[in-house]
């Protein structure tokens, strides 16, 4: 990569953590998410040009509460602490924090008593956001009061002869609408940033490191047909051509019409090297009888390895498998010296084309690992995908196997993809894509009875789940309004004849998980 200003949030409690450093980079400031006790030579070897102390859910006067190096706050690295890391830097410093006599939790009137530095260019009095039990109540030698709000004296302070600064409200959520200025201030103003990460730059030297990195080699790529593995199309395309080589294996279990849309795309639109392996038989032959969850997630799982060796062998020598790998998956770097080596904690490990290659040996290669999911919607819009795909809802691996509850048979996959296909456009007509995590109709294994004309009918229920979900760990049931569920429910049982019956799915995760399997 070339060389951007890295600005680096130290990790004390990893949800505040990622939503800062995609608020930095929504600055076009690079950043990157570390251990909080990551040692400051390292951070002086990687050139940091600023380091942000996260929130998080400790008290610093806890026997073990976290801490960050010592030596970061003589090291002349500019630093902004939120909300714990305020605290932390006052503690550190020698001033004084006590817990408060009532929590303060919301909105609250931000007055500002300096319009300097990182409030520099603001009005006098901001909205912001409060969410703090511990307050600090006596500034360290050389601090001065920066802000105010009715309930807390220091809300932000700060050593502008260190370039030390901390506020108690979070500037990195919406809820602080001039959040993203004050970061802003920092970057730029504190920390002296340049804005050059931008989509342009990242396309350029993407490029470039990969025609350096594969020279005149092959490189082969799996693709799902969600927004991740096509947008890694996309880049590669750009900087090799056809010495990349696509694959999609059809197991039979995507959505209507699905294979035929990414043929489309990637032959007629993309001109890529595209290879469709239509393995369904193969699948549904594997299936049959299979009722287990795992006992389906793993047969799938296994036959898409299966199959992707059998069909890559046919091309001959390969030597590199690109792979849609993301920056959350990527923070869990045992840096030197930290107590940390995993950071963020990992989202449940699920069947994707990872695992391919230490089976076989590809060399990897993962050009959007820097990258955050918002940050790939950008690119893949930037490089001329599609804007279905691009802000397609996550889909799994094992596609509707794992919607259809008890066996999968084709003809069962022909009903749910009727029925998903009602629920996704009548969900996009309402406005309510984009809205939710995630919506779709799971097929369940049992008939009941019903009435349709005088005659008494006896056929399949539909789950229809919807949920709304920051990052899919925890998700909440969505209140989609009655007259739209009205309007999915009619259209389905009228269009499909199959089945009689529709119900809502109201349980949350956890206890429960998105998906029925
Ligand atoms: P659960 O059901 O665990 O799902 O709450 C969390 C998120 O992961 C997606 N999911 C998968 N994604 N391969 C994937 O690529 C899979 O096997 C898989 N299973 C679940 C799910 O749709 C939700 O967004």
């Amino acid at each position: 990569m070339a060389k951007h200003d890295l600005i680096v949030v130290l990790d004390f409690g990893a949800q505040y953590s990622m939503l800062i450093a995609r608020r930095v980079r929504e600055c076009n400031v690079y950043c990157e998410v570390y251990p909080h006790d990551i040692p400051v030579e390292e951070l002086k070897k990687r050139n940091v040009k600023g380091v942000i102390v996260s929130g998080g859910p400790a008290s610093v006067y806890e026997q073990d509460a976290p801490k960050a190096d010592p030596k970061l706050w003589t090291s002349g690295i500019p630093v902004l602490g939120i909300c714990y890391g305020m605290q932390l830097l006052a503690k550190e410093l020698g001033g004084e924090v006590k817990p408060g006599n009532k929590r303060e939790y919301g909105k609250a009137d931000l007055l500002i008593d300096d319009q300097s530095n990182i409030f520099a260019g603001l009005d006098s009095q901001l909205q912001c956001w409060m969410s703090h039990g511990d307050t600090v109540v006596g500034l360290p030698a050389g601090f001065k009061q920066l802000a105010h709000t009715d309930n807390t004296k220091y809300a932000a302070a700060g050593d502008p002869a260190k370039k030390i600064y901390g506020v108690q409200f979070h500037p990195e959520v919406v809820h602080t609408p001039k959040g993203i200025e004050i970061i802003k201030n920092f970057a730029y103003i504190i920390c002296g940033c340049q804005p050059t990460w931008t989509t342009a730059n990242f396309i350029e030297e993407q490029v470039r490191e990969i025609r350096a990195k594969v020279g005149k080699d092959k490189v082969l790529l799996a693709l799902s047909g969600g927004v991740d593995s096509t947008t890694v199309a996309a880049l590669i395309h750009k900087a090799i051509g056809d010495q990349l080589v696509c694959m999609f294996i059809d197991q039979g279990f995507m959505r209507k019409n699905e294979a035929k849309k990414i043929d489309d795309l990637f032959v007629n639109r993309f001109k890529v090297n595209f290879l469709n392996i239509n393995a369904a038989a193969l699948f549904f032959e594997k299936l049959k009888g299979v009722v287990d969850p795992e006992q389906k997630r793993k047969i799938i799982g296994e036959n898409f390895i299966r199959t992707f060796e059998v069909e890559a062998k046919k091309l001959g020598q390969i030597p590199w498998l690109a792979q849609g790998t993301l920056y959350p998956d990527v923070i869990e770097s045992a840096v030197p010296g930290t107590t940390t080596g995993k950071v963020a904690k990992k989202i449940k490990t699920h069947h994707n084309v990872g695992g391919l290659p230490e089976k076989m040996g590809f060399k990897l290669i993962e050009p959007l690992r820097l990258l955050f999911k918002d940050e790939v919607r950008v690119l893949g819009r930037d490089l001329g995908i599609p804007d279905d795909i691009v802000n397609r809802q996550p889909f799994p691996g094992p596609g509707l196997a794992i919607r259809i509850i008890g066996e999968v048979t084709e003809e069962r996959v022909k009903i749910l993809q009727q029925v998903d296909d009602i629920v996704v456009s009548e969900i996009k007509d309402a406005g309510y894509y984009r809205k939710v995590w995630q919506s779709f109709a799971v097929l369940l294994p049992i008939r009941t009875v019903g009435v349709m004309g005088d005659k008494r009918t006896y056929l399949n229920t539909i789950a229809i789940r919807a949920v709304t979900s920051l990052d899919a760990m925890t998700a909440d049931w969505a209140r989609l309004p009655y007259e739209l569920l009205e309007k999915i429910s009619n259209r389905i049982v009228n269009e499909t004849p199959e089945v009689n019956r529709v119900v809502y799915d109201i349980s949350s995760k956890p206890p429960s998980t998105i998906e029925w399997e």
